[in-house]
């Protein structure tokens, strides 16, 4: 139809104003999606029509505008927020992202008072949305659920708050959340937030000494927990874990003196759950006892507003630090736009809040759109492959969000447990956590989405607080495995390995220049770290870690870690953490950890092992390899393979050559390269002669 070729003519002008593009013709005439990796697939003339952004010359006036003027574009923006004191205005935007000018700084809205729980939930009270559903909760069994409006919301928030400020606790706290997807959870993020507390959430799936590592670090106020939670048929005693960390805390001279444990019903009943009279209080016991209203405590825009820990080259996790202000607008910017927002969505994210998917896009990201928001407490293979799809149905479901790893998961469980329901209601998509590979793109889209759905795929990390390349459903074609363009006030520039930009169609390091509203600020007690990691490597940018390319029409595409880290499941993991498990085994010598490719969880972790002398290798051996990775960071970080090395490829100066083992892990033998310069050459054959054991 002629409204369809206008269309298509009015998204021929790319973002990137790489002018006309290719294959137009074939999306027009309706034909099947294509098979090409980079044919463009267009969002309907209907989505678009509706769309906040609705075709690429919009996008490119507001991103245009939100480059020249940064300042003016987010201001505008916080002004639709409640401040209790406005901003500097010469101050919306002060940083130094060159560390050869001096320290690395960022700071947004400086001066300002605000508070983001207010924002997230009183303010939407005030507007006349109090008996709008804030938050479902669906259980782990199907039938159990439960609901809270936004003022049920706000009640048992300032229930907890004044708790927490009963007991102490106050502005600048240090608070520890380890709990699972029950409602308790973004209630005790909002009731931290709400009295200027800073809350840590760990992600229930760490394992007592992580959790302990955490506490050591950030020193908490105290630890809010559950007794047990029941992950499809398992179940996992969180508070027994958290009663470990607590005496291993102890050892290195933290010790905590309350743990506020919520009786989770279904899992575990109070009397079977250990105890400690002096130390531990159940939620329901103390919580429900105090006030239903509570002051908030504005915050300067800059006060740290949490503390979330994640994987870097070393053994020891960063604790990356965001702050009040230019987070709450990111978060909520870039929830509405990448899912183009409507006030009657019904809105789903499989994350959990232990990562920083579940902090901006679980919880206030959506929250401080007025959203309705669904919290998913089990699994998605539980009690089948269908259960998302039942609970897309059960609540309407209009936004889904999801990693790779699920879609690639339930694509092998086969098609018949997602059409066996309606989705009918789903209107987008989204990825995110590690590049999807086209061929989970297109089953996403086609099978679940029904080709109608249009998908965003967003780049970002923990330390950008909310996206940074993200598509906006109604405004361009996408590429299916493309990131596609950067986000508002997002510069992403590509360099070589001299840390020189690179334009046009190329490969290379992904780095920032300037700050954006959501940037972390620091890393929590160590300042330094935060510079040579992220400032130095490339002077005058931020530095992502990732690789990435850009392809001739200006999408881009991120390839992957370029550093030692490695994404499991969309799980961050620092080889350097697997290692260092792995060596405190008494029985391991020496231990090098490379990620490969791996069918559902994207990268799987590969160990090489050399044991100490006289140690034979051993089926039992291996077990208790995992075991302690298991236990030392968690299950999530257990090895795939350990496979067992005399010796490891080694320079002379004593470094490993990773990238020779990367080639021995995949099995890709006739890459391996030059392997004249190691100090032991015989090395090599080896580990291929051991490869199948
Ligand atoms: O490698 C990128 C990958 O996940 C890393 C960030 O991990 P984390 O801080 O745990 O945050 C995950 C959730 C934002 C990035 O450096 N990554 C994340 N999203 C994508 C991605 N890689 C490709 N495409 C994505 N959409």
């Amino acid at each position: 139809s002629s409204d369809k070729l206008r269309h298509v003519e009015s998204m021929s002008q790319l973002p990137s104003g790489a002018g006309k593009i290719s294959g137009i013709n074939a999306v027009v005439l309706g034909e099947s999606l294509a098979a090409e990796e980079n044919d463009l697939i267009f969002p309907s003339p209907e989505f678009s029509a509706d769309a906040l952004v609705s075709s690429p010359k919009q996008y490119r006036e507001m991103y245009e505008r939100s480059i020249k003027d940064p300042a003016g574009f987010w201001s505008e923006i916080a002004e639709t927020f409640y401040w209790k004191e406005k901003w500097n205005p010469s101050e919306v935007c002060s940083e130094n992202l060159d560390v050869t000018k001096g320290p690395v700084q960022i700071s947004w809205f400086k001066g300002g008072k605000t508070n983001i729980c207010y924002n997230a939930v009183d303010r939407n009270i005030e507007s006349g949305n109090g008996d709008k559903i804030a938050m479902y909760w669906e259980g782990n069994e199907p039938g159990q659920d439960g609901k809270l409006t936004y003022s049920e919301l706000l009640e048992k928030v300032c229930q907890l708050a004044n708790y927490l400020k009963s007991v102490g606790v106050g502005k600048g706290d240090a608070v520890i959340i380890y709990l699972p997807m029950l409602l308790e959870l973004p209630i005790a993020m909002l009731a931290c937030a709400r009295i200027g507390a800073i809350h840590s959430v760990v992600f229930a799936g760490f394992s007592a000494d992580s959790l302990a590592q955490r506490i050591v670090d950030c020193k908490p106020k105290l630890v809010i927990t559950c007794n047990a939670v029941k992950r499809g048929v398992k179940p996992i005693f969180l508070k027994d874990i958290v009663d470990a960390a607590l005496v291993e805390s102890e050892k290195n001279g933290v010790s905590v003196g309350l743990c506020l444990t919520y009786e989770n019903q279904s899992a575990m009943k109070r009397e079977d759950t250990k105890w400690q009279a002096e130390r531990d209080v159940w939620w329901q016991d103390v919580v429900t006892k105090f006030p239903t209203k509570c002051d908030v405590e504005w915050v300067d825009a800059e006060d740290p507003l949490f503390l979330l820990y994640t994987s870097g080259s070393t053994g020891k996790p960063k604790g990356v630090l965001h702050t009040s202000g230019g987070y709450m607008l990111y978060t909520a910017t870039t929830f509405k736009y990448a899912f183009d927002y409507r006030p009657t969505d019904i809105y789903w994210c499989t994350a959990d809040c232990g990562w920083i998917t579940g902090h901006s896009y679980v919880t206030y990201g959506p929250l401080l759109n007025g959203a309705t928001v669904l919290v998913f407490e089990g699994t998605p293979n539980y009690p089948d492959s269908g259960r998302c799809w039942d609970i897309v149905d059960k609540y309407n479901v209009t936004i889904f969000y999801t990693a790779p790893t699920l879609v690639r998961s339930l694509m092998r469980d086969g098609t018949e447990y997602v059409t066996r329901y309606s989705r009918k209601s789903l209107r987008v998509l989204g990825s995110v956590g590690e590049p999807i590979n086209p061929s989970a793109w297109r089953w996403f889209y086609n099978i679940v989405g029904d080709s109608r759905c249009p998908i965003s795929d967003t780049w970002w990390q923990t330390e950008t607080g909310g996206f940074m390349i993200t598509p906006l459903p109604g405004a361009w074609p996408q590429k299916p495995g493309s990131a596609t363009f950067p986000f508002f006030g997002v510069q992403p520039v590509i360099v070589d390995e001299k840390g020189q930009e690179i334009e046009g169609e190329c490969s290379g390091y992904l780095c920032i220049k300037k700050s954006w509203p959501g940037a972390f600020r620091t890393l929590y007690g160590d300042h330094e770290r935060y510079e040579t990691t992220y400032f130095k490597p490339f002077a005058g940018y931020y530095f992502t870690g990732d690789g990435c390319s850009r392809d001739k029409d200006g999408y881009y595409w991120l390839t992957g870690r370029v550093d030692d880290v490695i994404n499991v499941s969309g799980h961050r993991i620092g080889t350097a953490e697997v290692e260092s498990a792995l060596v405190s085994h008494p029985q391991c010598a020496e231990a090098a950890v490379v990620g490969v490719e791996h069918e559902v969880k994207g990268q799987g972790i590969y160990a090489f092992v050399t044991l100490v002398d006289g140690v034979p290798y051993s089926e039992e051996l291996r077990k208790s390899l995992i075991v302690t990775v298991r236990n030392q960071i968690g299950a999530f970080a257990a090895p795939d393979k350990i496979h067992w090395a005399p010796g490891l490829p080694k320079t002379r100066s004593g470094k490993i050559m990773r990238r020779i083992l990367r080639k021995i892990a995949a099995r890709q033998l006739d890459e391996l390269g030059d392997t004249s310069t190691l100090a032991d050459p015989g090395v090599v054959d080896q580990l291929i002669a051991l490869s199948d054991c």
